[in-house]
């Protein structure tokens, strides 16, 4: 057997805290599939004295991540603390510039300095794996950059954020606030540090960003990518959309159109008898279209310990039955120097359906006002419902809502601006776009 692979693990919260378990428990196992044992040599964490309920007792202890990657007597780094600056991006680029080899779960590093750090592992001839920075458990990094290799894609798109997710579905099965649900999903370890990054879809929009580059060839492009949380959904969104025959999701999306590259994340209807309808909870889905394979859906953990851990592992394992020195796959899919400049297609030109939810004051020629504004722009209606706000009286504001066939996004607007101006609506209409998977 050869060599053993000494590997350096900076960040020891739920999921370096598993990676370690995981590696102590399995070593034998681990060391007959590789090919050589797999040894943590160093590890840094933040807090020394917490109990982690793992035995660290013949591994370094550094205080710096910095000094881990920079010094340790290590093959790979392996960076979980997280986060687009210091010290995860210091660390990353020392581990690189000694020409080891970085497993990373990084999302936010990789959609903000991915391009930067492929071009010095490249050169260094090292190997930077990160699967766990998509999708959890789902090895959709790896068919992306490897197995699709050869095909064209034009559509990907999933559910990458199990919190969303997590809320959406207990908010649906529950009837619960979405207050409550937040809640829930951070005392279960999904959410990020800030769970702002969930539910605004920031961390779903670093998600995609990758997998556009992956997809596409272009640069990573994090900050031209629409952005639309789940903050806003309510009971009733959700209650309307499963009468109308959908279910409420945050998906991202990236597709490639005449005018350019489509990045957006929003809530999105789904129909109910698609197969990403039924992703539930913490769970994360990725569909790839492209022209060879046609659509390959992976469904799968998305969050939590031990899926992100399993990720982690197969990229380690990797790097353990690689030849030495080898660089063998272009860090993105390409080579960093070959990427293509990411062309950007502008929102308005967006083309798909659309649910809308106005509360209107009930009141003669409202209907037919708003049918007036759709016709105006060109909008054909799939179904229009009015139903009675709270209770069935003559008096109270009236729930009305609208589900366009396929139209432009700048129609969709240019009709919602028109109906605002008119004055018989009470808040602000909702709008959600619908995807419709392949298969639907
Ligand atoms: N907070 C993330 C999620 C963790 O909920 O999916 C995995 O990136």
């Amino acid at each position: 057997m050869s060599d053993a692979l000494k590997i350096g693990i900076a960040g020891l919260g739920t999921v370096g805290s598993a990676l370690v378990r995981i590696l102590q428990e399995r070593k034998e196992k681990l060391a007959i599939t590789c090919g050589r044992p797999i040894t943590i040599t160093a590890v840094s964490a933040r807090d020394r004295t917490r109990d982690r309920g793992i035995d660290m007792t013949t591994t370094a202890w550094f205080d710096d991540p910095v000094e881990l990657a920079a010094k340790a007597d290590i093959d790979v780094f392996v960076e979980l603390m997280g986060g687009a600056g210091d010290p995860a991006d210091a660390a990353v680029r020392a581990a690189l510039s000694r020409g080891l080899h970085v497993v990373i779960a990084n999302k936010a590093l990789l959609a903000r300095h991915g391009v930067e750090l492929a071009k010095m592992a490249e050169e260094k001839g090292a190997l930077l794996n990160f699967e766990a920075a998509v999708a959890g458990g789902i090895p959709i990094i790896k068919a992306l950059r490897e197995s699709l290799t050869g095909n064209t894609v034009s559509r990907v798109y999933g559910i990458m954020n199990g919190t969303c997710n997590y809320i959406l579905t207990k908010m649906q099965r529950e009837g619960l606030s979405f207050a409550e649900c937040l809640k829930e999903a951070q005392r279960l370890g999904y959410a990020e540090a800030d769970p702002a990054f969930d539910i605004e879809g920031n961390d779903t929009a670093h998600k995609l960003a990758i997998l556009t580059t992956l997809a596409f060839g272009s640069q990573i492009a994090p900050d031209d990518i629409y952005l639309e949380g789940i903050t806003n959904i309510s009971i009733e969104d959700i209650r309307a959309a499963e009468d109308l025959g959908y279910r409420i999701k945050l998906l991202g999306v990236a597709q490639r159109t005449e005018t350019g590259i489509e990045q957006r994340v929003h809530p999105t209807m789904v129909p109910l008898d698609s197969v990403i309808a039924q992703v539930d909870g913490v769970t994360n889905a990725v569909a790839i279209e492209s022209d060879i394979l046609g659509e390959l859906l992976m469904v799968g953990p998305g969050a939590g310990g031990n899926a992100t851990a399993s990720a982690v592992l197969g990229d380690i394992a990797d790097i353990a039955k690689s030849r030495p020195g080898a660089q063998d796959v272009p860090v993105l899919g390409r080579p960093a120097r070959e990427l293509e400049p990411y062309r950007r297609a502008r929102m308005r030109s967006h083309e798909g359906g659309y649910f809308i939810r106005m509360t209107v004051e009930d009141k003669a020629g409202v209907f037919a006002g708003i049918a007036t504004h759709m016709a105006e722009n060109r909008i054909s209606l799939e179904s229009i419902v009015q139903r009675p706000h709270k209770h069935v009286d003559a008096a109270e504001p009236k729930t009305i809502i609208l589900v366009t066939h396929a139209t432009m996004e700048d129609a969709v607007r240019k009709a919602v601006a028109a109906i605002k101006g008119d004055g018989y609506l009470i808040g602000e209409p909702q709008v959600i776009r619908i995807e419709r998977p392949r298969e639907a």
